[in-house]
């Protein structure tokens, strides 16, 4: 029988996860097998896919994929393997395709939405048909501006796995922000560790006394606290409007943010690897990866409406430069966070009442993983 939780209360016995959580291999693995081959994953933003022909590669595990915009401008994506003995084809992390996409090795050529389109030499092959040998294709979907693409062959579906949060941001009008920046950070940590990091502001005070002045870590609610998306918002101190170098906003509120949404900041874990963080003024996105056991890549962007991005307004490098500066005192003791767990004297420990997204966070893990 599931279990849900109708207040946001720290269940009772909740406790840090074991050791292995963060130093085995097989864990990570099974990581890969569960959760990111098999989850609907953040890979950026359909803005970044401008023209036909873009693309943008994502590698999990062992598997590469293909992201791009193809000839009807539909975004597509493929597995990042040839047809004809299995060579990745792309080996770039962005760029744009002409009109086709042939593997560097016996020039096996793709149309943009996969199928065969080339083979040299294969017409004399009995039976071969191209039509039986286009790249495989990965399931894409767009929410929000946002691209997420799900690796299994019979995903969950999106609209369903989404409806908790469905409509939930409509007022930030996500889909129609541009992106000002995106930053790019390797954290010696778990993947996990990034995650957990970001759903408690318990740590806030000592580490991050900057954000401390902009918000109090006791000043907020969730209102998400069971399942694959976990967060809720923190009121701003008196004198503050914004997370930024002045705590001040950078430009005016997004139009339609309403009055009390102007006071507060929304923080939103999004199962497995993004994190959703909404400002009056500008959105921020972070996506997590394990790139192995104890190394993460993060990415991070910023958000705005495209009129203040072209209108050369200098103070929204403020939002940007306040969280770059957050980000690595986070990313700092997500390090030494991962250095303390690998001790053997390392173990599980109790929860505190404001880390009740991360036995949350932990709970809805363990059962994905199981
Ligand atoms: S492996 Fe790609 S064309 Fe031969
Ligand atoms: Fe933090």
């Amino acid at each position: 029988m599931s279990f849900k939780k109708t207040a946001d209360t720290l269940t009772k016995g909740a406790h840090t996860l074991e050791r292995d959580f963060y130093t085995s291999s097989q864990i990570l693995s099974n990581e890969y097998k569960k959760i990111f081959q098999s989850q609907w994953i953040c890979v950026g933003r359909s803005e970044e896919l401008t023209a036909v022909g873009q693309y943008k590669t994502i590698n999990l595990g062992n598997e590469s994929v293909i992201i791009l915009k193809d000839e009807k401008e539909t975004i597509m994506a493929h597995y990042n393997v040839c047809r004809h003995r299995g060579t990745r084809i792309c080996n770039e992390s962005n760029g744009k395709f002409s009109k086709s996409i042939q593997c560097g090795y016996h020039g096996w050529t793709y149309a943009l939405d996969g199928k065969l389109v080339g083979a040299p030499h294969m017409n004399s092959v009995e039976n071969f048909n191209k039509n039986d040998y286009s790249m495989f294709p990965v399931h894409v979907e767009e929410w929000e501006g946002f691209i997420f693409i799900n690796l299994s062959d019979d995903p969950k579906d999106f609209d369903q796995t989404f409806s908790p949060i469905n409509g939930r941001f409509s007022n930030w009008n996500i889909s129609d922000l541009k992106t000002l920046e995106i930053k790019e950070y390797e954290v010696k940590g778990n993947w996990k560790l990034v995650i957990q990091n970001y759903c408690e502001c318990y740590h806030c005070p000592i580490l991050h006394p900057e954000l401390a002045a902009i918000h109090n870590y006791m000043g907020g609610r969730n209102d998400l606290f069971e399942g694959p998306f976990l967060g809720g918002y923190m009121d701003f101190n008196n004198g503050k409007d914004s997370i930024s170098s002045s705590g001040e906003l950078c430009c005016p509120p997004l139009p339609n943010v309403k009055e009390d949404d102007k006071k507060r900041v929304y923080y939103y874990s999004i199962f497995p690897n993004m994190l959703l963080s909404l400002h009056p003024e500008y959105v921020m996105y972070h996506t997590v990866w394990p790139l192995s056991i104890n190394r993460s890549k993060v990415t991070c962007s910023w958000l705005f409406s495209e009129e203040v991005i072209n209108s050369n307004n200098h103070k929204i490098q403020e939002a940007v430069d306040f969280w770059d500066m957050t980000n690595k005192q986070d990313w700092y003791i997500s390090e030494l966070s991962q250095l303390g767990i690998q001790s053997e004297k390392y173990s599980p420990a109790p929860y505190s009442g404001q880390e009740s997204l991360l036995a949350a966070f932990d709970r809805y893990y363990k059962q994905t993983v199981k």
